[in-house]
């Protein structure tokens, strides 16, 4: 096989996620063949890294011997019976584990992000119903969240580019003002923005409260909106208002659950429990789709009736399956095994010296970092940037997708010495390209 036989056929074949498809008339697919470890390797060999840890789900590397292992004594026991009137050994022992780690339980299992976002929209919406609160329909999130692309998710969504054309589709959700560090006012510290945040978002719930069923919100980190980084503190404020206002606080850690902002998970930071919490992404180490929602006792008791409809009737084919439940077990393994969160600060503390050279750069602003997340924006005026941009990285043997003039590094957690230092240096050179000085 040749990179560019399969290209041919794939954009022939395949419509593409994310992707205006004419664009690859120009802008070549990448073939990979194999992945080892950070690496992913065409047909001819080359070799790129994949920083962006495969759209954030990787966590321990392509390939990864111990996952591989896990997977192949799944498939000679059991790879999947359907979880209606039947259950099995991963999926129970998965739930059991992700309860001990989040204190919430009974694990409602999805198979995309959005379809966890999806389900902790509809348990709360029938929550509030089974309680005898008709009214609370409604949700709040941030202004710039990123929850899916499903119907539901969407309309919690407020990204214009994936939402607008599909506005008429669309449930009406409002946005409160977000807390990403990089919208504070000047001279404004990130506490002092989350502050007043969490005041409009106050004002919100005293004026909404009673049509209000829940703010759904990305604990630290709003990913899509170019890694906005915020203060626990607005997590903690707006818990408190949730729990004043009776609304429930859905925290979705799809992207930067299991240890990406150094933690297991973001609301750790803030020392606060949500009512939902949505997983997904990084849950199997990136080998296969799977989310889950859990919650608490009071909501999952309220749907605990003699009445069927009471009952949470959502479904999919796949829910629980039980390949991708012995993967999520295998990866929350090496967790415990690697002491993974701990060796994860050493790795955090490299690459950020690493990055020193980039961080100082007078084109680059906002330069942050939180846990296994890097982000800064480059001062550019080319209007074509995040697309140039990762193609010459390609071209570095560097896997980088700019979010806008936002570059990121998402690496899996197998990150070694040599491979940050040719990330580091690869960008460096990049921004030096991109953004050459003004001469005198
Ligand atoms: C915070 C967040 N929620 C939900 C999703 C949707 O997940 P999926 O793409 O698996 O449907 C994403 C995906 O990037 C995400 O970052």
């Amino acid at each position: 096989m040749k990179n560019h036989d399969l290209l041919t056929r794939s954009v022939n074949a395949v419509w593409h996620p994310c992707t205006q498809m004419k664009q690859h008339e120009n802008l070549p697919l990448l073939p990979i063949a194999r992945g080892q470890g950070a690496w992913l390797y065409d047909y001819e060999g080359k070799r790129y890294l994949d920083a962006v840890s495969s759209w954030w789900v990787n966590l321990f590397g392509h390939s990864n011997a111990r996952i591989n292992d896990a997977l192949k004594d799944q498939l000679g026991r059991l790879e999947h019976v359907m979880l209606a009137g039947f259950t099995h050994e991963p999926v129970v022992q998965l739930s059991e584990r992700l309860s001990r780690l989040t204190g919430l339980g009974h694990a409602f299992y999805g198979s995309d992000g959005a379809s966890a976002t999806e389900i902790a929209l509809k348990m709360s919406f029938h929550f509030w119903r089974n309680s005898g609160r008709h009214q609370k329909t409604e949700f709040v999130s941030l202004q710039n969240s990123y929850h899916g692309e499903t119907i539901g998710a969407l309309s919690v969504t407020d990204v214009a580019l994936f939402k607008d054309t599909y506005a008429p589709m669309l449930r009406q959700s409002l946005q409160v003002p977000s807390p990403d560090g990089r919208l504070a006012a000047p001279g404004e510290t990130p506490d002092a923005h989350a502050v007043r945040c969490a005041e409009a978002l106050e004002k919100h719930l005293q004026a909404h409260h009673d049509e209000t069923a829940a703010l759904i919100l990305e604990p630290l980190v709003q990913g899509a909106a170019g890694m906005g980084m915020y203060s626990p503190l607005y997590l903690k404020l707006a818990r408190a208002l949730c729990d004043q206002f009776g609304v429930h606080l859905i925290a979705d850690e799809i992207a930067v659950g299991f240890g990406r902002t150094g933690t297991m998970f973001g609301c750790e930071q803030a020392g606060i429990r949500p009512d939902f919490i949505c997983l997904s992404k990084g849950i199997t180490g990136g080998y296969l789709p799977l989310s889950a929602v859990l919650t608490t006792d009071t909501v999952y008791q309220a749907f605990y009736d003699d009445r069927i409809v009471r009952g949470f009737l959502h479904s999919h084919s796949y829910t629980g399956n039980a390949l991708a439940c012995r993967a999520a077990l295998a990866t929350l393994d090496i967790f415990e095994q690697d002491d993974v969160l701990t060796q994860n600060r050493q790795k955090a503390t490299q690459l950020t010296e690493a990055l020193s050279g980039v961080a100082t750069s007078p084109r680059v602003k906002n330069f942050r970092h939180l846990g296994m997340i890097w982000a800064f924006e480059v001062e550019t005026t080319d209007p074509q940037f995040s697309r140039n941009f990762y193609q010459a990285a390609l071209q570095l043997g560097l896997i980088l997708r700019p979010i806008g003039n936002t570059v990121y590094f998402m690496p899996p957690y197998i990150l070694g010495e040599e491979e940050m230092a040719l990330l580091a240096d690869g960008v460096h050179h990049l921004i030096d390209r991109f953004t050459p000085r003004s001469s005198g």
